[in-house]
């Protein structure tokens, strides 16, 4: 399935980028630039575990793709001095994968559960009287005779990460002590990430051309710094090896990324709602068929940014392109406009159920 990391690249690149991912990321909060709130939240939190010398409440991260929450899972168990134990929502299958798993922790260890929001919910039932208690629930037998035997789990600290938290069973996401919201990056702290991004792999770039990556890298430091690396093979080819402003200007052209960050799948997703859709509403499904993209592809990595800049619109009969939408591809927006975004979001006379 396409994701993030597969926008307008080839496989090799795509190895190469989760390689290079690795080696730039921060290790300390400090070495973090950006999501002052959370860095500080976390700062606290981790400093209260030290002191306690237990583990930290559980944690929660969540945001657009891209922003850092893997980044930050790694850093608090490095500054709690802790073992990190990685994994997946999607990597377990069955209640035994997850109870094997935390069985295996050792005590204060720091267990990373990337989309947890495609946990099996069989499995997220074993996940409740250990993240509670502490303790794993077996059940011994079948039927009547059935009993159940508690088994004590070593203290430890679950790290969850998810692009939707609105996925989460409540239940689960009531178990966290400690939720944190990742926003879109400013384009300053973007520049920030860029040239020390650059410092890192040895790569010449003026502040000029790294405040223009910044600019038009829809908020996200794994794009910035994918953008980065696709000019440094642009400067060297065509310039002298330095990213200036010119040289970011021309190669993000060749890139097809515009003046504002978006790339040609953004493109399409909107020219689909303006030109076949009339400005919308049309559900995900159609959207993405129209496009050619997965549907939860669209949801998770396109349509957030979109929303942000107010391109798009969400609302409950479907997806409407904004005014500000249509200009961006030089259209004039239909004149009705204003009233289908008010009828789409439930406002008007014809909006269903109300
Ligand atoms: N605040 C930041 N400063 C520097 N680099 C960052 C920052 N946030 C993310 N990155 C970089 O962006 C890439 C993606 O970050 P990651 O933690 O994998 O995001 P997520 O898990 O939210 O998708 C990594 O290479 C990481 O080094
Ligand atoms: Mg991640």
């Amino acid at each position: 399935m396409a994701g993030e990391e597969d926008r307008l690249i080839t496989p090799a690149q795509r190895d190469e980028d989760r390689a290079v991912e690795r080696s730039l990321r921060p290790k300390t909060l400090a070495e973090f630039p950006g999501q002052e709130k959370v860095k500080e939240r976390l700062a606290i939190f981790v400093e209260a575990a030290r002191a306690r010398r237990e583990a930290l409440d559980h944690v929660l991260l969540y945001g657009p793709p891209g922003l850092g929450k893997t980044t930050l899972a790694h850093i608090v168990a490095a500054e709690l001095g802790v073992n990190i134990r990685v994994t997946s929502g999607p990597a377990i299958e069955r209640p035994g994968d997850m109870a094997a798993i935390l069985t295996n922790l050792a005590p204060d260890d720091v267990l990373f559960i990337d989309e947890i929001h495609r946990l099996h919910a069989s499995v997220v039932e074993v996940l409740y009287p250990a993240m509670e208690d502490y303790a794993l629930d077996i059940v011994i037998g079948k039927g009547p005779g059935a009993r159940t035997l508690r088994l004590d789990l070593p203290r430890f600290t679950l790290i969850g990460a998810t692009t939707r938290p609105g996925s989460l069973a409540g239940p689960l996401r009531d178990r966290f002590g400690v939720i944190c919201h990742l926003a879109y990056y400013e384009p300053r702290e973007l520049q920030a990430i860029v040239q020390r991004s650059a410092e890192v792999l040895g790569i010449a770039i003026d502040p000029d051309g790294a405040a223009e990556v910044a600019r038009r890298a829809r908020g996200t430091p794994r794009v910035a710094n994918r953008l980065l690396r696709r000019l440094r093979d642009f400067a060297e080819v065509k310039a002298d090896g330095v990213i200036s402003l010119e040289v970011a200007r021309q190669g993000l052209a060749l890139l097809e990324i515009d003046e504002l960050g978006l790339d040609a799948v953004d493109r399409k997703l909107m020219e689909t709602l303006a030109r076949v859709y009339g400005g919308g509403p049309v559900g995900l499904e159609a959207l993405a068929g129209v496009v050619g993209e997965e549907p939860t592809t669209l949801e998770d990595v396109y349509e957030p940014y979109l929303l942000q800049i107010g391109f798009i619109q969400r609302t409950p009969r479907g997806r409407v392109l904004s005014p500000a939408g249509f200009r961006h591809l030089g259209l004039r927006p239909p004149k009705d406009l204003q009233a289908t975004l008010f009828e789409a979001s439930g406002g008007g006379p014809a909006a269903p159920g109300r």
